[in-house]
């Protein structure tokens, strides 16, 4: 196996448990670099990535605190401070403009991750940004009130402990479809439902292994009853709110 592909096939998520070791400015340069170098539509690079290094604010705005966070935001603002220096039109408020630049997002926040994990240094993606109020994000970090809308944050750090687990994924029928796509058939379905609970393969969320639901025995019973509950108010909640909030940004009508 190549490095590229050790790197990614090691890639994993520290949930929390970040030692007080700080990464160098240097590494942290070279994140940013390769992060940028995500394909991105039409070379518009529709991001921003907000770089936090107080612990306190981190803890207090993303749940964790590592030595550094990226703050991924898709954003057009530079693109449209742009059109307006150069005197042109420029639209961006869309559905369509909201899809395509979270793609550019993701595709950075993931290439800053693989670029940390092949430097030796761990990170976590959290999107506790959209738990709770956004609009002090908004507050926090000066975001431009139009068309930008924090996608996810990156902590980045080192593990207290390097027992490090890597977790497992499906691959196989109803993930990957050949030629055309194939719902899982019942037997199919099975097999997914058990492959869950193999423990070599540890697929299971991080807060069910912790033992904080113990009344269910298969992942997939805590996983829909629990973690994916159905209809519940919170999640409802959020929904409405987070619909607002990109009216008011300027994305959907
Ligand atoms: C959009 C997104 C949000 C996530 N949010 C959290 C989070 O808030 N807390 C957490 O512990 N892990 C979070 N994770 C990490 C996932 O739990 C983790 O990637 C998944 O369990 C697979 O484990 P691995 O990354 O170690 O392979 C998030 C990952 C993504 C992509």
């Amino acid at each position: 196996m190549n490095d590229t592909l050790k790197t990614i096939f090691s890639l994993h998520s520290t949930h929390g448990h970040f030692s007080n070791r700080e990464i160098t400015a240097e590494d942290l340069n070279i994140i940013i670099k390769a992060a940028v170098r995500a394909s991105n539509a039409s070379a518009r690079q529709s991001y921003s990535i907000v770089v936090v290094d107080d612990k306190a604010v981190m803890k207090e705005y993303f749940e964790y605190a590592g030595s550094k966070a990226l703050l991924f935001c898709l954003d057009f603002t530079r693109l449209k401070d742009t059109a307006e220096y150069l005197d042109h039109p420029f639209d961006c408020g869309g559905v369509l403009d909201f899809i395509t630049a979270h793609t550019d997002t993701a595709l950075s926040a993931q290439t800053a991750a693989i670029a940390a994990q092949s430097l030796g240094i761990d990170y976590l993606f959290t999107n506790s940004v959209h738990r709770g109020d956004m609009k002090r994000f908004y507050e926090k970090f000066k975001l431009p009130q139009k068309h930008c809308f924090p996608v996810i944050a990156l902590i980045l750090g080192y593990s207290e402990s390097d027992d490090a687990d890597s977790r497992g994924r499906l691959d196989g029928p109803g993930l990957v479809h050949f030629h055309e796509y194939h719902r899982l058939d019942p037997s199919e379905l099975q097999a997914q439902v058990d492959e869950y609970d193999i423990t070599e393969k540890n697929m299971g969320v991080v807060f069910f292994k912790r033992g904080v639901e113990q009344t269910y025995s298969r992942y997939l019973d805590w996983f829909y009853r629990v973690w994916c509950k159905p209809n519940s108010e919170l999640r409802k909640r959020r929904m409405r709110e987070i619909g607002s909030l990109l009216k008011e940004i300027g994305f959907i009508e």
